[in-house]
């Protein structure tokens, strides 16, 4: 049955029997990853074949742990660019490779540094949160580091009386605003895909599914985030996914997130998050990544990310404070 005035059917993933056998290219790069010493870290919103090979799959709080303790002589990372650069500066005696250079970020780039640096000399006192989702030049302006998984714990261990600046995603913030009560200013950045996401199609599938409670990821606008019963990280989303008596769950986020979420729930169903136009929601970046570009960049061991060590110092510090505050 379509949804209402919106023209598809809704994209529902059943529960799973059992996974299909590797196939002759992901055997190849599970050789090549043992001939290279190498180990693969990938998103959760990276395709399924690509999740199938990954040593650790997770959200950029997971990964960048993974990235830090990372002793094999080669990271790959399958995510987007700013995920392998943070792998780098976390790491940077490993050779840190990626499937696709050009694998970007729209948050990413909706906070130039230059642009940054303007803001803070003409506000000067301002406490930089940047949310990982950045370049490595504005994670050198920052004061601290968050992902969607410990931002409001972070936040909260920010000193009271200093004013926050948050960048560049206006949405997270927002949310986290809410969860701390902390006044901020918000960078107007937002992630392209999220934004996707409105009520109208979120209440018309909800409308299908009347059982289903529906988690959402917090660079969702506040209209649809307000509609959730759930917001958090995409690794979160495993563990809410996992505790739910429901059956079925609408999720919305990038749908790879539902390879992971079948793999470790198979009894359950999963509903994608749909948008006005279209019953999922694909990362045009993150799905850049192929095997046939994992398998190319363990051959040639490139695209590697380089990066000039003043600014690579620069930006771990605020990493680093992300990783230890993370942990009290
Ligand atoms: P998570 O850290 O929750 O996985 O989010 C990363 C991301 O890019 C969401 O768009
Ligand atoms: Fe960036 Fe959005 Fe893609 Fe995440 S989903 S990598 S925030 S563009």
């Amino acid at each position: 049955m379509a949804i209402g005035t919106l023209n598809y059917e809704p994209q529902v993933f059943n529960p799973v029997q059992e996974a299909a056998p590797l196939t002759p290219l992901q055997e190849e790069i599970l050789e090549l990853k043992r001939q290279r010493n190498a180990v693969i870290l990938a998103h959760n919103y990276q395709i399924e074949p690509i999740q199938r090979i990954a040593d650790y799959l997770g959200d950029s709080l997971g990964l960048a742990y993974e990235a830090a303790n990372a002793d094999a002589d080669v990271i790959l990372f399958c995510g987007v660019h700013f995920m392998a650069e943070t792998a780098k500066i976390v790491n940077p005696q490993r050779t840190v490779i990626l499937p696709d250079a050009e694998a970007g970020c729209s948050l990413s780039d909706s906070c130039p540094p230059e642009k940054l640096k303007a803001y803070q000399d003409a506000n000067p006192g301002l406490y930089t949160v940047a949310y990982i989702n950045c370049s490595a030049a504005v994670k050198a302006l920052a004061d601290v580091i968050v992902t969607s998984g410990n931002a409001v714990k972070i936040v909260e261990q920010i000193p009271e009386d200093r004013e926050i600046l948050f960048v560049p995603d206006q949405n997270l913030g927002a949310w986290v605003s809410r969860q701390t009560g902390r006044k901020m200013r918000l960078w107007p950045g937002s992630c392209y895909a999220h934004v996707l996401f409105t009520t109208r199609a979120i209440e018309k599938v909800r409308g299908e599914f009347p059982d289903a409670p529906v988690v959402a990821h917090p660079e969702c606008t506040q209209a649809v985030r307000d509609l959730a019963d759930e917001v958090c990280s995409t690794e979160k989303m495993v563990q809410f996914c996992k505790n739910t008596p429901a059956e079925r769950i609408i999720v919305v986020t990038e749908t790879g997130m539902i390879h992971r979420l079948q793999r470790e729930i198979p009894h359950k169903t999963f509903i994608a998050g749909p948008t006005d136009t279209c019953a999922c929601n694909n990362c045009r970046y993150m799905k850049m990544n192929t095997l046939e570009k994992v398998r190319d960049a363990l051959l040639k061991l490139e695209p590697s990310i380089e990066m000039d060590e003043d600014l690579r110092q620069r930006a771990e510090l605020p990493i680093r404070r992300m990783l230890e505050w993370s942990k009290r």
